[in-house]
């Protein structure tokens, strides 16, 4: 299991708005390969995808030949990822797409993914302008590096545009960002109001190569996905900005967090996706907040990361989610340890959790004991681990989070509804109700 969170800092500057209606940028935004207008295809609702299924086959081929180089390496990859037992078949996604009354020839669901998956106007492969100039990362993972995309025809000195390109650091991790892709467009195709399901919105894939990122081999050619370049995540914002603000300033965006993060949850429950690996670092914020109380309406935050998420019709694609974040039941033996809706909101839970006490979950008291002579607490990263787990097992999450008395005070109201979360584990809906009737 991974146990470090992966994060590192964000830099670069961004309005706080997303692309689609961000004032300074003079390009275009890559819009899916449709020529009349992005995403109408994917703004129908689910029972009416076969006839919009068909509005977007058709309309695909009017723009092939911009994404013609990228189409071919993602069709022969999703061929070898349909192979793939532990991520989506055609049978799920037919499943998922609500094709399963007409079943699709293997054609059609091929045409099908690849209008929601490429992204006609940035293919980084047939238009030369785009690069990733900068030596740093924004951010990477296990699998993937996430980097800012710049355009050499940006009319603005800054050359570089409002979005970053999350690709996979390898030929072999090509699938988990495919995987990722398709859980996103499906996500996307669902619930087109992306903004106010808080899910990171999805804008498209392309392949690059070696000329676009150096530590490819030559003849490698990876996937990577278009996504919107947020400021930093929330993990950085526990650790650098949360001190500087006022009590009440945080109570206002602790409560932005709560409700935003709780539409995220509804969006994937409604649509049956378990995220699988909430955590501070997968909660990106777009602008950082300011300190301007009543003025929170500058940034949003916005779950991302869906390389561990899975549909409830097949089983979890990668079992790497962060032992802290993990609900009892994921460790103990008394279950499958498969993640679920319930363990979903145990670890939002967990993140609400750490916007109060500005640690990461169970940190503070891990130091505390180690800087101690507590038994138990060994150097080594196994005694490590185990001592997280049974800490994790008291299920106790609230005392053993809230080291300091002055935050039972200040966070009454909120800690009580975080009890509800994590102690009493009520349902999302049961939680989406108390939001509604303003019950904390
Ligand atoms: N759209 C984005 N804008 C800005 N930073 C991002 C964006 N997406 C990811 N990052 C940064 O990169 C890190 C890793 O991305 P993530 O999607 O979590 O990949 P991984 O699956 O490798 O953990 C995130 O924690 C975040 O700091
Ligand atoms: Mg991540």
């Amino acid at each position: 299991m991974n146990r470090t969170p992966p994060t590192s800092p964000l830099t670069g500057l961004s309005d706080g708005v997303f692309p689609s209606t961000s004032k300074n940028f003079a390009y275009h935004q890559p819009q899916k390969r449709n020529t009349t207008s992005a995403y109408s295809h994917l703004v129908s609702p689910v029972e009416e995808s076969t006839a919009k299924f068909n509005e977007a086959f058709q309309i695909s081929y009017s723009d092939k030949d911009s994404v013609a180089v990228s189409e071919a390496y993602l069709k022969s990859d999703l061929n070898m990822l349909f192979a793939t037992p532990r991520f989506y078949s055609t049978e799920n996604l037919a499943k998922m797409f609500h094709f399963s009354k007409t079943i699709p020839s293997p054609e059609f669901l091929n045409e099908f993914l690849m209008s929601m998956l490429l992204a006609p106007q940035m293919d980084f492969l047939s238009n030369p302008d785009y690069t990733l100039p900068s030596n740093k990362p924004v951010g990477q993972g296990s699998y993937s590096y996430v980097y800012t995309i710049s355009s050499t025809i940006s009319s603005t000195s800054n050359k570089d545009v409002p979005f970053v390109l999350k690709f996979a650091k390898s030929q072999h991790k090509s699938k988990v960002i495919l995987q990722e892709a398709l859980t996103l467009a499906y996500l996307q195709y669902v619930s087109p109001l992306t903004s106010d399901s808080h899910i990171i919105p999805f804008y498209g894939l392309t392949y690059i190569n070696k000329s676009h990122f150096r530590r490819l081999r030559s003849n490698e050619r990876v996937p990577g996905i278009i996504l919107p370049k947020c400021e930093m995540n929330l993990y950085n914002f526990n650790s650098t900005v949360s001190s500087k603000l006022s009590l009440i300033g945080k109570k206002e965006i602790w409560r932005k967090l709560l409700t935003q993060m709780a539409n995220a949850l509804k969006t994937l429950k409604s649509n049956g996706i378990i995220h699988g690996d909430i955590k501070t670092a997968n909660i990106l914020i777009t602008t950082t907040p300011t300190l301007n109380e009543g003025h929170s309406n500058n940034f949003d935050f916005y779950l991302a990361d869906f390389t561990s998420a899975f549909h409830i019709n097949q089983l979890p694609t990668d079992l790497n989610t962060t032992v802290e974040y993990c609900a009892p039941e994921l460790i103990d033996n008394s279950s499958d340890h498969v993640p679920t809706f319930e363990t979903d909101l145990y670890a939002m839970g967990l993140c609400l959790l750490s916007f109060i006490s500005q640690h990461e979950p169970y940190s503070e008291l891990q130091s505390l004991v180690s800087h101690g002579s507590s038994p138990g607490v060994g150097s080594s990263s196994i005694q490590q681990s185990q001592w997280l787990m049974n800490a994790l097992l008291k299920r106790d999450p609230i005392n053993l989070n809230m080291l300091r008395s002055d935050l039972f005070q200040d966070w009454k109201s909120e800690l009580a509804l975080l009890s509800k979360i994590l102690v009493e584990r009520i349902s999302l809906e049961n939680l989406v109700t108390i939001l509604e009737n303003d019950c904390i």
